[in-house]
């Protein structure tokens, strides 16, 4: 038996003027894309932005209905529409923001597992880490690189019987 250790490394900016100029505005988007959620049953709002690669933005919030699992998450509506809109083009950045009943959330606000799981696909497309930047009032967390946020990843199946 040998025991190991993973280490993640984040940084944290204590708001988002802070944050590198070239992801101030992508962080300004993500918090524009929470006001385009659809949610009246959790009333948490949440929006993503990405840039991608070719300099373009995509948003997205997360949209909810009435069956409840048939709505979807900000992350995830974000990078299907970035898939849909331009394929293979690798991301660079996504941001996250999200308010409860009209106010900014506190502290940042972390993709669910499910979206996780999107989002390392998304990385493995475009065969290069992007960063994911999670707003709060309080302060920002940023990683560099998708799999900081879900270790021992389930790719694909021919990676999992290799
Ligand atoms: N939600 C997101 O859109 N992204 C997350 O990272 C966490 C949760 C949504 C799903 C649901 O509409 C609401 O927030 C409450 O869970």
């Amino acid at each position: 038996m040998k025991r190991k250790s993973l280490n993640i490394q984040y940084k944290e900016y204590s708001n988002t003027n802070d944050l590198p100029e070239e992801y101030k505005l992508l962080a300004q988007k993500a918090k524009e894309a929470v006001k385009t959620s659809y949610s009246p049953y959790s009333e948490f709002a949440v929006g993503a932005a990405l840039l991608l690669e070719n300099g373009e933005f995509i948003l997205g919030s997360n949209q909810e209905n009435g069956a409840y699992p048939s709505g979807l998450c900000a992350e995830r509506v974000a990078l299907f529409c970035a898939g849909t809109t331009y394929p293979n083009v690798p991301v660079d950045a996504m941001a996250i923001a999200a308010s409860y009943k009209g106010v900014a959330v506190a502290e940042p606000i972390a993709p669910c597992g499910a979206c996780r799981q999107v989002m390392i696909e998304t990385q493995n497309i475009g065969k290069r880490p992007y960063k994911v930047i999670m707003i709060g009032a309080n302060k920002t967390v940023v990683v560099d690189n998708v799999s900081f946020l879900l270790p021992f990843t389930f790719s694909d199946i021919s990676n999992a019987v290799k």
